[in-house]
């Protein structure tokens, strides 16, 4: 059984109602609901964590060295400025993609630049929740892989 850790950054909280027209109408339990279906198809086990606190992810990460075998994670804002977010990914050495329901990059300038794709498997971006399960289904896959 392969088992993930589903990261959710500061204001994904507010999914449902924040800023409909960029983030899209799904909730936060709609999005996890999808992706705990597909994973329950894939024979893989997922926990989740939402939390507006940059310390809450980071422990998070590290806790996941001891039984996770990926991360998929949305940070949120934090994507354009936190080194200690990345210095986490790098230091448990686990495969990590990361998601936005936005396209960042069709966005505002400050969104253009993440500082965490560069320590990921990669990035899926503006497939609104749909980018969730494309990018569930790209670990699952580069974890059967490698
Ligand atoms: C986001 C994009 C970020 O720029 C923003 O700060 C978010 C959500 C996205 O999913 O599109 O909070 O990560």
């Amino acid at each position: 059984m392969m088992k993930i850790l589903v990261l959710h950054g500061p204001n994904l909280n507010l999914l449902g109602t924040r800023e409909p027209g960029v983030y899209g109408r799904r909730t936060l339990a709609d999005i996890n609901k999808a992706l705990t279906d597909l994973a329950e198809a894939q024979q893989t086990e997922l926990r989740f964590l939402q939390s507006n606190h940059e310390g809450a992810l980071i422990d998070a990460i590290h806790e996941a060295r001891g039984w996770a075998d990926g991360i998929l994670i949305n940070p949120g804002a934090f994507t354009h400025y936190s080194y200690a977010l990345r210095d986490a990914i790098t230091a448990v050495g686990l495969p990590a993609v990361e998601i936005h329901l936005s396209n960042v990059a069709a966005r505002e300038a400050f969104r253009h630049k993440s500082v965490v794709t560069a320590v990921c498997v990669g990035q899926i971006s503006g497939f609104g929740w749909r980018s969730y399960t494309l990018a569930l289904q790209a670990l699952i896959d580069h974890l059967v892989t490698v």
